[in-house]
């Protein structure tokens, strides 16, 4: 682990919130007050905040419970329902007609879904999950396109307690199969295809795949008809989505479900071994998905058209395409294609078009929309746009500058919201119309939220760089991996003896307090905002038969944050024609996202003495950097010469 945390970045830019009295958080002495709140009494702040904001099935009596850290449990003995969180509620409001999804395909074709309609459709799905025999506690795994069918589909298993866990569509069929059979899923709900760049892919047919040798604990496969592609309809196995539902009640009970029953998993990459299956539960994941829309993006459920671009197959989608927006009972925007189709201007008339006021996503976007030039984004009226948010990566000073002025015309506050996949929702944030904000840095954590900046030892630094770590529990922390306790204790708890939650991030505190994320310290890499990780990647590799061994580093890219550089030493005769096939066999196990940038083929691969792989040399060698560090201590110093000097 990298544990040398520098930062070259000087920013001393920065901006005042805009004023707006009707904000939920109108001013920095609000959001003060908030921090002292917790700080004065946790429990009863948090207490209060779920019994205001979630409708309770049966009333919970205790809060936090530390009895077994760290797994900590919240509200436990109160019971809720998600789905009737997000939907029966507010029909019962009297918000039944209100928007609740506006969804865009990527050919045009656009629909729009009310808390009503989309009530009644989660209700039939639930039903039709029942009908194929999935109870409580069962897992159903998710791998669908960007359609509201894939909302539906989440919604219904929180219904009736079923567990899901999406896989995000570009995933490969083996990537698909390991999680399968790590969560033992035992329904699957695809779609025939989806939309892309002007093309259907094929979503059903790489079920189909997965399912030919493994994933035996799936017993159906509900299909969604999107793309029109052929479908290969296994006799008692798969089942057509639309009909199934055609035939259920539009009526079903919500599940009366504990607080800390299991809502999801969804997998993510760490620095080793397979991705890990993160799980959520329901009760404290919800409240912070509903809290963290109404602070860190001021959501009004009652004005505001909410998109966030993440694709449901990631966090970002589970809690700010689905489950926060609809916890509020606000309006959704969900969008099925890619940000450049039919050409760069695709995001920018989407939210003229449908008047988007809160705008959601990740640096890598906004970095490759500037390449495309400001004609585009100058071409749409955006005045509908009142806050914008980033998410996923560091954005660079230059991206924020340029999503602030040309497309918030300076207007609107910029929220770069640092989180994971484990942390549930945001952790450090601005709050719009309260915090300064610093292009460049996510400020400072939400109220609530106990998160530091650390040295190796865990003592805090007040200003410099460091770890960062959260120091009390928060309701919408991961509960666990699903099926390896001790990796969770591991992963997250061992760096400091059981103190804090380590984030695997590195941070900078400036003098203002403000923190300036500098990206992982771990072998995870961070494309496009995507989280892989090294060791897949070399496991990808050298299960090609051609491959002795492999080492995978990430190295800076202007679009990507992140390029993928694989060091590769082989069995076979090099060749150009052989860094195109490996490139396939990764895209093969793993994704087309984990696709090496740079295959280099060495000889060997430079290693310390007791046989460690020197991989900040490799990240340094792959970076062009001129190689300071002494290499004394290599197995064979000679390998490093001969890296540096071919570029085989
Ligand atoms: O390194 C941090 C980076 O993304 C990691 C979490 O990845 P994932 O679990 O896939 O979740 C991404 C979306 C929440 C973090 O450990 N990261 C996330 N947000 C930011 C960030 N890095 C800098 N600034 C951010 N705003």
């Amino acid at each position: 682990m990298d544990e040398t945390i520098t930062s070259v970045l000087d920013e001393q830019r920065k901006f005042e919130p805009p004023h707006d009295a009707g904000a939920n958080i109108p001013s920095f002495a609000a959001y003060r007050q908030w921090c002292r709140r917790f700080a004065e009494d946790a429990d009863g702040t948090w207490r209060e905040l779920a019994r205001e904001h979630l409708q309770w099935q049966k009333p919970f009596t205790r809060v936090l419970n530390r009895e077994h850290p760290p797994f900590f449990t919240w509200f436990e003995d109160g019971c809720l329902n998600v789905s009737e969180n997000c939907l029966d509620r507010h029909v019962a409001d009297g918000n039944g007609e209100r928007t609740a999804i506006i969804w865009e395909g990527e050919p045009g074709d656009v629909r729009r879904i009310s808390y009503r309609e989309l009530l009644s459709e989660v209700c039939r799905a639930a039903n039709a999950l029942r009908q194929l025999g999935i109870e409580a506690g069962d897992r159903v795994v998710i791998y669908m396109p960007m359609i509201p069918e894939a909302a539906v589909a989440m919604l219904a298993c929180t219904r009736i307690g079923a567990v899901h866990s999406v896989v995000f569509g570009a995933f490969s069929a083996q990537a698909l199969r390991d999680r399968i059979e790590d969560a033992e899923a035992k329904l699957v709900i695809t779609a025939d295809g989806g939309w892309r760049r002007g093309a259907v892919h094929a979503l059903k047919a790489r079920v189909d795949q997965a399912l030919y040798e493994g994933g035996r604990s799936v017993r159906h496969v509900l299909v969604v008809r999107r793309g029109g592609n052929e479908i290969d309809w296994q006799q008692g196995r798969d089942i057509d989505w639309q009909q199934a539902l055609q035939v259920e009640p539009d009526a079903c009970t919500p599940a009366m479900l504990g607080a800390e029953h299991p809502l999801f998993i969804l997998y993510t990459s760490g620095s080793t071994g397979k991705p890990k299956g993160i799980l959520h539960t329901t009760g404290g994941y919800l409240l912070w998905a509903r809290l963290t829309m109404l602070w860190t993006f001021d959501f009004r459920p009652q004005q505001d058209v909410f998109w966030c671009t993440a694709d449901i197959g990631w966090i970002t989608g589970h809690t700010y395409s689905v489950y926060g927006p609809l916890a509020c009972g606000g309006t959704t925007l969900m969008y099925e294609g890619v940000p450049t189709y039919p050409d760069a201007g695709r995001l920018w008339r989407i939210c003229q078009d449908h008047r988007v006021s809160i705008f959601y996503t990740a640096p890598t976007a906004i970095r490759a929309l500037i390449k495309a030039g400001d004609e585009w984004p100058r071409r749409y009226d955006l005045s509908s746009l009142r806050v914008l948010g980033t998410v996923g990566e560091p954005i660079n000073p230059e991206a924020w500058m340029w999503y602030y002025t040309v497309i918030g015309r300076r207007r609107c506050p910029i929220v770069d919201t640092w989180w994971q996949t484990e942390t549930g929702g945001h952790m450090i944030a601005p709050m719009p119309f309260a915090t300064p904000t610093k292009p460049g840095s996510a400020t400072l954590p939400l109220p609530g939220i106990d998160a530091d900046v650390v040295d190796g030892n865990g003592l805090s630094i007040r200003e410099g760089g460091g770890l960062l770590v959260i120091r009390q529990p928060w309701p919408s922390m991961l509960r666990g991996i699903w099926g390896d306790e001790q990796r969770y204790v591991d992963t997250y708890w061992r760096k400091f003896d059981g103190r804090y939650y380590f984030a695997g991030d590195g941070a900078r505190r400036d003098e203002d307090g403000y923190c300036w994320i500098m990206g992982r310290v771990d072998d995870v890499l961070n494309v496009s905002g995507h989280r892989l990780g090294t060791m897949e990647i070399e496991s990808a590799l050298v299960s090609h038969a051609a491959v002795a061994e492999a080492a995978v580093v990430g190295r800076p890219d202007d679009l990507k944050g992140e390029a993928i550089c694989a060091f590769v030493v082989l069995k076979a005769e090099a060749s150009e024609a052989l860094k195109q096939q490996l490139r396939e066999h990764v895209a093969g196990e793993i994704g087309a996202i984990a696709k090496p940038d740079d295959i280099r083929f060495a000889e060997a691969l430079p290693k310390t003495r007791s046989g460690k792989i020197m991989r900040r040399l490799l990240r340094d060698i792959a970076a062009g950097k001129r190689i300071a560090q002494d290499i004394s201590t290599l197995e064979d110093s000679a390998v490093v010469s001969s890296l540096l000097s071919g570029e085989h």
